[in-house]
Order: structure tokens, then C-alpha cells, then sequence
């Protein structure tokens, strides 16, 4: 399949109308279009139809049994595809359009193979102005998961939708680099009961502001075992993992850096390391992923950080383990996974 480019600089320009247009028409007629979101970049296609879906499965290369979220342009429009509730207008009301999904039980209009088979469907309204002009254009729900091919991590620029998506899908529009740069917070309303399901830029303290209880599911924090079943099908999969082993360094920051300079003159390894520490580490390997302090830069460069690491031929990768308090938690969820767990105490 040969994929069409296309780059959106300004959404007001004729030619980006044309664009979204051309992305919208592929996708009413069964095909495949990715598109920027403030989060991530996102593998679109039509919600309605169980056929699209399987194009997604196929072109990520993903287990069909993990649901796929659903993209619709105003919260209102989730009554045609789900039961809501009140604690969903009033999240809606708080965070929507932005970087939130929720799910609620889903209406037989969403087909099966959309939900991995799952009674329930994921709903989120995003605030990119190129993804919210495409649902408009398209006139449909659009399902779309995270660009990247299954186990790799999310693209947040278009030069790694390309790396993945080239030949497999009709269309890329090339809108930037995501903003936020991690994938929505998810939050199930299922059964009553606000539990979240994977931590994001909307964190679980704004969440309780409007939720009053919010719970954490296992698998926020932990890996799961072999054979336990998570709330989130895509939990049960290592995700965003590079090649090389990825270790994370928990301790105080003194003896952490004090282990990095040990490590980057005796080992071939790549560090994702503190804007802080670069004057302080002399390999040649390092990748830095922000201030400590400033965890929205760390997000945003995560996942293009790791792809970077992958590309340096280290033999092992090292970062920090984040704290687990606001935006920190998002950050601790994809990197104990990219880690597979592997955790140093220095
Ligand atoms: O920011 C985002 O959410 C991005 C952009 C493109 O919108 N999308 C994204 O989709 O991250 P994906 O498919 O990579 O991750 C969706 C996650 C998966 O872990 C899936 O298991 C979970 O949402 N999910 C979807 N529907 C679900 C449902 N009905 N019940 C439980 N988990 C669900
Ligand atoms: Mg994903």
C-alpha cells in the first residue's frame, strides 16, 4: 500500500482543509488515516465498522481482544454510542475536549470487534484542533489507538508514525510534535464506580475533584502476573519497551548520578539522564529528557527518547524511576513497563 503524506502547519490554511478532507474521505470509505492529538498520534479509522477495525488490528499488528478507543468531537455525541452518566457530563464538563477517555457501558451501534469484545466502549473527546477538524469532516466516531506498531512506544512526532505506519496504512497527516506527549488518562465509570485505569496529563487529584472517589487499579502500579486479568486489556502487554534492557534507578539523586558516571565510563550505555546531569556524565550516549522538576518536559520527551535510545547501539539504558505523584504517575506507569519492572536501588 503506498501511504499518503501530508503536513498541516496552520489547520486555517485552504491546503489543510484539503488534507483533512482527503483523510476524512478515506476514512468514511473503510480506510486507514493517522492523525495528531494533543497526547499521541492516533491509527484512525471507522468506529462504526467492524471491518475498519480489523485493518487497525492488522496495521498495528495488535491482539484483537484490546478494545480500541473511540474519538468523537463533542461530549454530547457519546449518548449515540454508550450509556452515560452523570459523573460522566460532570468529567465532561471539567475535562472535554482534552486528554481523557472514559468508559461506560457501550450501545450494539459500536461493533464488537471495536471493544475487543467487551460489553463496555472507551469514549474520548480530543482538543487538537487537526484531530477535532477530522471527526467533523468525517461525520463519524473515530477509532483510533496510539500510531506505533504493538509493543512499541507511542509516536509523538510524525517521523515515528512513519517509521511504523509507512506502507501500512492510506494516510499520515503530519501535524508537530503532541503536546503532552503520554496517552489519555483513562477512567472506567462501569458499574458505578470511578476506577483509573491508565494515569495521563488529567491527573487523579483533578479526577477526584469531580469524581469524589477515585480507585486505582492494580495495574496503574504494578505489572500483572501471567495469568491475572486486568480491567484494561492493553495492561497485560509489555508496552513502550526499546530493545536494549531498560533499567530504572531509584534512590537518593546524589548517589543515583554517582552511579551514572560510574556506568557511562564502564559500560556501553545509554542514559535518559536530567537536564542537570548532562554537565556532570561524559558519555557520549546520553539522551536528556528535561529538568527534574519539570515532569511535563519529561513526558513529552519520553517516548521519542527511548526510540532515540534504541538507535545509539547501547547495550543497556538507564533512567531515573519517577515519583508516583501527579503527572509523575503517568510517567512511573510507562516507564516500570518500558522497564519491564527492572528496578536498581543505588
Ligand atoms: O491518548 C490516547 O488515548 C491515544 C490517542 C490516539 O487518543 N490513544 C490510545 O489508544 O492510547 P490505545 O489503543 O493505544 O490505548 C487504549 C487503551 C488500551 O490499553 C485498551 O486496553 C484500553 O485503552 N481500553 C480501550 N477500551 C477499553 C474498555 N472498553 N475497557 C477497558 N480498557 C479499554
Ligand atoms: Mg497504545
Amino acid at each position: 500500500m503506498t501511504t499518503i503524506f501530508e503536513k498541516i502547519t496552520d489547520i486555517n490554511e485552504p491546503k489543510a482543509k484539503l488534507a483533512i478532507k482527503k483523510a476524512a474521505d478515506i476514512i468514511k470509505n473503510g480506510g486507514l488515516a493517522v492523525f495528531p492529538t494533543e497526547t499521541v498520534y492516533g491509527l484512525g479509522g471507522n468506529a462504526l465498522d467492524g471491518d475498519a477495525a480489523r485493518k487497525i488490528y492488522a496495521a498495528k499488528g495488535r491482539p484483537s481482544d484490546n478494545p480500541l478507543i473511540i474519538h468523537i468531537s463533542l461530549p454530547e455525541e457519546a449518548e449515540a454510542y454508550c450509556h452515560t452518566n452523570e459523573y460522566f457530563y460532570r468529567l465532561a464538563s471539567a475535562f472535554m475536549p482534552g486528554p481523557l477517555t472514559v468508559i461506560l457501558p457501550k450501545k450494539d451501534i459500536i461493533p464488537l470487534s471495536v471493544t475487543g469484545g467487551l460489553d463496555t466502549v472507551a469514549v474520548r473527546c480530543p482538543s487538537h484542533p487537526v484531530a477535532r477538524a477530522l471527526i467533523e469532516a468525517a461525520g463519524l466516531p473515530i477509532a483510533a489507538p496510539s500510531a506505533n506498531l504493538s509493543g512499541k512506544p507511542s509516536p509523538t512526532c510524525a517521523a515515528y508514525v512513519a517509521e511504523d505506519m509507512n506502507g501500512r496504512v492510506d494516510m499520515i497527516i503530519d501535524g508537530g510534535d503532541c503536546e503532552i506527549g503520554l496517552e489519555s488518562t483513562i477512567i472506567s465509570l462501569d458499574g458505578g464506580v470511578a476506577t483509573l485505569l491508565r494515569p495521563g496529563a488529567i491527573t487523579s487529584d483533578a479526577l477526584e475533584c469531580v469524581c469524589e472517589s477515585v480507585k486505582i487499579a492494580p495495574a496503574v502500579l504494578e505489572l500483572l502476573g501471567e495469568n491475572e486479568r486486568p480491567l484494561s486489556p492493553g495492561m497485560k502487554y509489555r508496552h513502550y519497551a526499546p530493545t536494549a534492557p531498560f533499567v530504572l534507578l531509584d534512590g537518593d539523586s546524589e548517589a543515583q548520578l554517582e552511579f551514572l558516571k560510574s556506568a557511562v565510563k564502564n559500560e556501553n550505555c545509554a542514559i535518559l539522564c536530567y537536564d542537570e546531569e548532562l554537565p556532570e556524565l561524559e558519555g557520549d550516549k546520553l539522551i536528556a529528557i528535561g529538568s527534574r522538576k519539570d515532569l511535563s518536559r519529561q513526558a513529552k520527551t519520553l517516548f521519542t527518547a527511548l526510540r532515540d535510545a534504541d538507535k545509539l547501539g547501547a547495550d543497556k539504558i538507564y533512567g531515573h524511576l519517577p515519583p508516583k505523584e501527579g503527572l509523575g504517575l503517568a510517567l512511573y506507569n510507562r516507564m516500570i513497563r518500558a522497564a519491564a519492572h527492572t528496578i536498581l536501588k543505588v
